[in-house]
C-alpha cells in the first residue's frame, strides 16, 4: 500500500482507504461480524484511514471502528462527520452548541477523546458565507476535541469557498470516472493550498465494479432503491447521480480499456490515484474480498495516457451532458 501526505497534517494515509458508510447502514442488511472482518482485512492490507460519520447507522459505523482500534495496534486515523442529524439542514442548525453535542457523541462512539478530523457533513451551500461556523471548529480544536477540520461537499463551488479558510485541512467530494468535474478548477486549487482530498463514491456506488446489470435489483433499505431519484438525500450520492442505464452503458465502454489481471474496481481506483491532487480514495466495502480488491488498486502500474484519454472521452460523450454542471 502507498501513502500520500494528508494536506498539512502532517500524516501520510493509505492512498486506499476505508469508507464506512455501508457497513452502517442504507446499503441493505449487513452483518456486524461480517463488516468487522471487512475492517480488519483494510488494516492488514495497509489501510489507516477510515472515513465515516455520526449517522452511518446512528452511531453503529463508529462503535464498529472503536471496536477494530481496540482489536489492533496499528495506528488508525478516523474521519468523521456531523451535521447530519439536523432534521432540517438549515446553516442556523450548525450552532456551537450543536456541533459541540455531535462532536461529543461521536468521541463517545469511537471511544476517542479526541477526534483526529471532523468534516461538515454536505452542509447547505450558505454555510460556506458563514466564518463564525469555522470559528467554532477552530475553538473545538483549541479545546482539544477535535485535531483537524475538514469538509464534505456536494459541489465544486462549495470547496472552493470552503477552502478560503485557511485552517480548513481537507475536502471530501465525488470523484470517479463518472464524475470528472473536480480534476479541472478544483483540483489545481487544493494543490496549491496543500489542501488533502478525499475522493468519495469512487466506484460510483458499485457501477464500477462492472457487476451490475439492467436488471439488477436493490433491497428496500438500499439507497441504490430508495434515492435513484434523490428521494431521501442528494441524487449525486447514489450511482454519482447518473441515470442507471446509461451509466451501464458507459460502464460496458470502460470495460473494454480493462487492462489483463485488474478488476474493474481495480481500473477505476487506480485511475482515481493517477490525480495527484487525489490523498485517497474512500471505496465502501461490506466484504473482505471487497476490500482486499479494491486495496489492490496500489499496486498496479500507472494507467497509459490513452486510457486515461479514452475515460475522458467516454465522459464527455456519455455522461458530461447528464452531470457535468450539476456538481
Ligand atoms: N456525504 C458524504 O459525505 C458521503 C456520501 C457518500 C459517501 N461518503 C463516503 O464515501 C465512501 C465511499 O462511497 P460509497 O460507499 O457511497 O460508494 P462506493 O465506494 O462507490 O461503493 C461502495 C459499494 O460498492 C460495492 N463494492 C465495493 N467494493 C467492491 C468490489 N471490489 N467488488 C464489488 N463490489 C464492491 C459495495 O456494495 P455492494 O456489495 O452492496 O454492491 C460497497 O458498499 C462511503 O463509505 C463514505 O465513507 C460520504
Amino acid at each position: 500500500m502507498h501513502h500520500r501526505p494528508l494536506g498539512r497534517t502532517g500524516w501520510n494515509v493509505s492512498e486506499i482507504s476505508f469508507g464506512a458508510w455501508a457497513i452502517g447502514g442504507s446499503w441493505g442488511e449487513v452483518d456486524d461480524k461480517q463488516s468487522l472482518a471487512a475492517l480488519h482485512r483494510a488494516i492488514d492490507c495497509g489501510v489507516n484511514f477510515i472515513d465515516t460519520a455520526d449517522v452511518y447507522g446512528m452511531g453503529r459505523s463508529e462503535r464498529l471502528i472503536a471496536q477494530l482500534k481496540r482489536e489492533r495496534r496499528e495506528e488508525i486515523i478516523v474521519a468523521s462527520k456531523a451535521g447530519r442529524r439536523l432534521p432540517a439542514q438549515v446553516v442556523e442548525g450548525y450552532s456551537r452548541e450543536n456541533l459541540t453535542a455531535w462532536v461529543e457523541d461521536s468521541l463517545r462512539n469511537l471511544s476517542m477523546d479526541c477526534l483526529d478530523l471532523l468534516q461538515l457533513h454536505c452542509p447547505p451551500t450558505g454555510l460556506y458565507y458563514r466564518p463564525e461556523v469555522f470559528e467554532i471548529l477552530d475553538q473545538l480544536v483549541s479545546a482539544g476535541k477535535i485535531r483537524y477540520y475538514g469538509v464534505s461537499v456536494e459541489r465544486v463551488e462549495e470547496a472552493l469557498k470552503a477552502i478560503e479558510y485557511p485552517n480548513v485541512q481537507t475536502v471530501q467530494i465525488i470523484f470517479n470516472c463518472l464524475r470528472l468535474r473536480p480534476s479541472q478548477l478544483l483540483f489545481q486549487q487544493t494543490k496549491a493550498r496543500q489542501v488533502g482530498v478525499l475522493a468519495r463514491v469512487p466506484l460510483a456506488s458499485g457501477l464500477l465494479t462492472g457487476k451490475f446489470m439492467p436488471d439488477s435489483r436493490f433491497g428496500p433499505e438500499d439507497h441504490r432503491n430508495f434515492n435513484r431519484n434523490g428521494e431521501a438525500f442528494d441524487v449525486g450520492e447514489t450511482f454519482s447521480g447518473v441515470d442507471f442505464n446509461i451509466a451501464l452503458s458507459a460502464v460496458e465502454e470502460i470495460r473494454r480499456l480493462l487492462p489483463p489481471r485488474l478488476s474493474m474496481a481495480q481500473f477505476a481506483l487506480r485511475w482515481i490515484l493517477m490525480f495527484d491532487a487525489v490523498t485517497c480514495a474512500i471505496p465502501g466495502g461490506k466484504k473482505p474480498e471487497q476490500v482486499a480488491d479494491n486495496c489492490g488498486a496500489s499496486q498496479v502500474p500507472a494507467l497509459p495516457l490513452e486510457t486515461m484519454q479514452a475515460v475522458q472521452a467516454i465522459y464527455t460523450d456519455k455522461i458530461a451532458p447528464l452531470v457535468h454542471q450539476r456538481w
